[in-house]
């Protein structure tokens, strides 16, 4: 039997969605439509295993009508274990847990599956923070953790094929619907199937050895699972990176073992954990083009029969819709698409397109917390990953009237969340526009997509019936006029400047005046970037762009020190391309007419920047305390968040947004 249907639409969905809403049967499972989760690490483990903070993240995502979930990777043999939390599938624990993700997510009509894996060599840290003995196919050094890994002995390939086994056993028993192992990301599997990897000269090295490995993996996970589980696979399209597999490679693997029957469908994604370049593509920020895999699938899915999956930057219904109708892949992995607004699917079958909160790939609360080891979560969305304490707005007793100062993310948020509990919500904003900082961020090269968070956060407020006055600031007078119960300061932060010497002959201009087009720079700029964030590295690029001679003078490491390794590491590649000149460890001291004047913060020696006609100044920024500071004596209840109480990101003012509309 095929274990592969495709089926035709049910009658109540949006119209022009029909490929998205269409079921896919495979080995008997019906997916009620083609959305599904990809497997990706929470951080909401308990001793190893899943927590009830997991249960109720995925338990979000099926409610909101995911055809599939895929929980996230778990180690299959101890010798995996690495500092990385994942789930310890080598251990018969793991079983309750998988169990009540299962339940509640099958509650809703939404398939799980588990995922299994091994690093291989891409291991740093042991879990306890020492250095791990890390073991690939061969001692064949790994570029971007800096290990040096041990050739496996046989007797461990024999354990660890056993283990997938075992592992996916016990997911078989927890009454998950299939088993997804990982061979992409130039993890074990992909190492094995790498002959630049793989120098073995026992039965498991080369190509056709690394094969055997990966076929005895999937033949005993099959032996384990029976027949009627699904049992899919993984794979990196490209994986980007030097010395890792090549696309033709990478086809040739899949329609060799697809065709074999011994999977019922592929999963594509890109990149690879072996280096810096590869690795952006595991979660690729928001430079990268929107279902850029899809023609990686496409092209495999013309030479197998079995269903392909695919991901990567497909953060829209109407675009996963696009993929399917070209017969690119049969589902669409929309995982921060899921992480951003977990009512998605649901949205998109009822036809509320306008109210999808998209995600814009900005990778700071989802991959930028697992990278940093914190539960994931979402700048747009901060009740992701906290549905324990946020998943169910709670309405107010008595509805209040509430006053919002301050029309950027924070205060958006504070005023969506303060509405929708049946507050009456009045948001004030000095300027004519709401978004505050965050229409300085889209203005960076690369970062429009930015713009998104503004357009949700005004859509989440325009359906809670948030009124929104703008062109007006709140002082004290007008507060004693409205007379609120309570009022949000959310009234942002300024540029920084800092004392400099000799600055009086310089010609000195801040970030937010070169991106609002409001300074005449000239032809060859110092950028002193004190945040090390997102703002350095843009400046550095657009300025180079339009053709200036640029030195990014960061104090840090590295430009981007601050900020998600994948964003950073995108733009520092590209940075480099285009010429710009990076000085590291930067203190800014001071600027002349034709200097600037650095201090290294380690050997404090000077560097001096000769020839520069201008400094750009990203030095930071200083919040705008003069509200909170004038209802200091008001009665009233106040709250101060984002900016104005401590400048930082998007991601705390909105939090502190969520914070402030559940406590008013
Ligand atoms: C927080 C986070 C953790 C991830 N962990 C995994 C993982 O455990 N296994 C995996 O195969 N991919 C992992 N990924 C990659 C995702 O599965 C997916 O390929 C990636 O997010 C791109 O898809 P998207 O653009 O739909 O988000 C992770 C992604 C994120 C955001
Ligand atoms: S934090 Fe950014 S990248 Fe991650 S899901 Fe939210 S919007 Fe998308």
């Amino acid at each position: 039997m095929l274990p592969f249907a495709d089926e035709g639409e049910p009658a109540h969905m949006t119209a022009v969605l029909t490929h998205l809403f269409a079921p896919l049967t495979i080995r008997g499972h019906q997916f009620k439509n083609r959305i599904f989760s990809t497997g990706h690490m929470t951080v909401m483990l308990e001793d190893g295993f899943p927590s009830d903070r997991m249960v109720a993240y995925h338990e979000a995502r099926a409610a909101g009508g995911a055809g599939l979930i895929i929980v996230e990777a778990a180690r299959a043999h101890p010798s995996g274990i690495s500092s990385r939390p994942a789930i310890l599938a080598f251990d018969d624990d793991c079983i309750p847990g998988y169990r009540r993700i299962a339940d509640a997510c099958h509650g809703h009509g939404c398939k799980v599956f588990g995922q299994l894996t091994h690093p291989g060599r891409e291991m740093s840290e042991a879990a306890d923070g020492t250095f791990a003995v890390a073991h690939g196919p061969s001692a064949v050094p790994n570029e971007r953790f800096h290990v040096m890994p041990r050739e496996m002995p046989l007797a461990m390939i024999e354990e660890i094929i056993a283990g997938f086994g075992a592992a996916a056993g016990r997911m078989r028993t927890a009454g998950l619907d299939g088993v997804e192992i990982i061979a992409a990301h130039g993890y074990l599997l992909s190492q094995f199937l790498n002959p630049r990897l793989n120098h073995r000269a026992d039965i498991y090295g080369g190509t056709k050895g690394g094969q055997r490995f990966v076929r005895e993996i999937l033949a005993s996970v099959r032996d384990a699972i029976g027949e009627d589980m699904v049992l899919g696979m993984r794979l990196s399209g490209d994986e980007m990176e030097h010395d890792a597999l090549e696309p033709d490679e990478v086809r040739a693997i899949a329609v060799g073992l697809a065709n074999d029957g011994l999977l019922d469908y592929l999963n594509l994604t890109a990149g690879s954990s072996a280096g810096l370049a590869g690795s952006v593509h595991i979660v690729p920020p928001m430079a990268v083009e929107h279902a850029y895999v899809a023609p990686f699938a496409a092209a495999i899915k013309a030479q197998v029969t079995v269903p392909i999956f695919v991901a990567g930057r497909i953060n829209q219904p109407q675009i996963a819709e696009q993929v399917l109708a070209d017969g690119q892949a049969d589902m669409c992995g929309m995982t921060r698409a899921m992480i951003s607004d977990p009512q998605m699917p649901e949205k998109a079958l009822t036809g509320r397109l306008d109210d999808i909160r998209a995600c814009i790939a900005c990778n700071q609360a989802c991959i930028g917390h697992m990278l940093r080891g914190f539960p994931i979560s979402c700048i747009q969305h901060p009740e992701t990953g906290r549905e324990l304490e946020f998943g169910k707005l709670i309405p107010a007793d008595h509805p209040r009237k509430i006053v919002i100062a301050g029309g950027g993310p924070g205060g958006m948020k504070a005023a969506a969340v303060a509405a929708a509990r049946g507050h009456a919500v009045t948001l004030y904003e000095a300027s004519r526009q709401l978004g505050g900082q965050a229409n300085l961020a889209l203005l960076l090269p690369g970062r429009a997509e930015f713009g998104g968070l503004i357009a949700n956060l005004t859509r989440e407020m325009e359906l809670a019936g948030v009124e929104i006055i703008t062109n007006t600031a709140i002082d004290r007078a007008l507060i004693d006029r409205i007379q609120p119960d309570a009022v949000v300061v959310a009234t942002g932060a300024q540029p920084y400047t800092p004392p400099l010497e000799g600055s009086e002959e310089a010609h000195i201009v801040t970030a937010w005046q070169v991106l609002q087009g409001e300074a005449n720079v000239g032809s060859d700029v110092v950028v002193a970037d004190w945040r090390s964030d997102w703002i350095g590295l843009g400046l550095a690029e657009k300025l180079i762009r339009d053709g200036c001679r640029v030195r990014l003078a960061v104090n840090g490491v590295t430009p981007g020190q601050m900020i998600p390794q994948y964003v950073r590491d995108k733009w520092l590649g590209d940075i480099h391309r285009l010429g710009v000149e990076v000085i590291p460890y930067a203190r800014l001291f001071g600027a002349d007419d034709d200097t600037v004047y650095l201090q290294h913060t380690l050997s404090g020696e000077p560097i001096l920047c000769e020839g520069a006609n201008t400094l750009v100044l990203a030095c930071g920024h200083q919040s705008n305390t003069r509200l909170e500071s004038a209802l200091a004596s008001w009665e009233g209840e106040v709250h101060v968040i984002g900016d104005c109480l401590a400048p930082r990101t998007a991601e705390e003012a909105i939090l502190e947004g969520l914070r402030a509309g559940v406590a008013v």
